[in-house]
């Protein structure tokens, strides 16, 4: 299959982009790096993007940032951070995408633990996951040519473990492969409208 990884550079990204790269032909897109460059909360962005690289079997978000603060000190428009980058540029991934797949193509999206178990100073970012996982079940209702949506929702990856282990106390951090293997999982398997939870 040809893959777009958007976010294939980053810590969880860059192993998936590994792995996918076994089996399949991957074109990674990032903001700053990438065979591609995106900003994946423009839709201009991303229109020419996908002008450029042209149809694709699969597409993986594995990107998109919120907020982080105590819940008195966000401003509205510090929710919208998280709104138009890690909501509306995941939207905009199968909004734009769809239109760039194959015939039973698949996109994966990502979310993480917050979602269901958030923590402290998460009112943003958890809001934003929580939302993913209702648009995907939504539009997997939707989507023609039997293409396939799934998101991906990890726990802490062990990797990360050190930078933010002060927000999640007592937090049992994933190996990477069981994060890895939930990518694989809804790229090369046929489930559809699944949140893919991936918890230690
Ligand atoms: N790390 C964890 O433990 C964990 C757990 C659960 C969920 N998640 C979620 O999974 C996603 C990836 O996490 P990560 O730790 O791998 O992050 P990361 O190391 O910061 O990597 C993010 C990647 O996404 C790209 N990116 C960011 N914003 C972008 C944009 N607007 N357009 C295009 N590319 C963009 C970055 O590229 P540039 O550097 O070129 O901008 C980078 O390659 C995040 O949404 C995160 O919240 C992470």
């Amino acid at each position: 299959m040809k893959i777009l990884v958007i976010g294939g550079n980053g810590t969880i990204g860059r192993r998936v982009s590994e792995r996918l790269t076994e089996k399949h032909e991957v074109i990674i897109a990032g903001r700053n790096s990438g065979d591609v460059k995106v900003d994946f909360s423009d839709s201009n962005s991303m229109q020419s993007m996908f002008e450029t690289i042209g149809k694709v079997d699969a597409i993986v978000a594995i990107a998109g940032e919120a907020k982080w603060d105590k819940f008195s000190n966000l401003s509205e428009e510090d929710f919208y951070i998280g709104i138009k980058s890690k909501l509306m540029g995941q939207v905009n991934v199968v909004r734009i995408g769809k239109d760039y797949l194959n015939q039973e193509g698949s996109i994966t999206l990502s979310t993480g633990i917050l979602a269901d178990d958030p923590v402290d100073m998460t009112t943003s970012a958890a809001m934003v996951n929580g939302a993913i996982h209702s648009f995907v079940k939504a539009v997997a209702l939707e989507l023609e040519n039997g293409i396939r949506i799934n998101v991906v929702c990890s726990d802490l990856v062990e990797d990360s473990y050190e930078k933010y282990k002060d927000y999640f106390p007592g937090n049992t951090p994933v190996p990477m492969r069981k994060i890895v293997d939930g990518y694989i999982k809804s790229v090369e398997g046929k489930i559809t409208g699944r949140i893919i939870r991936i918890m230690a």
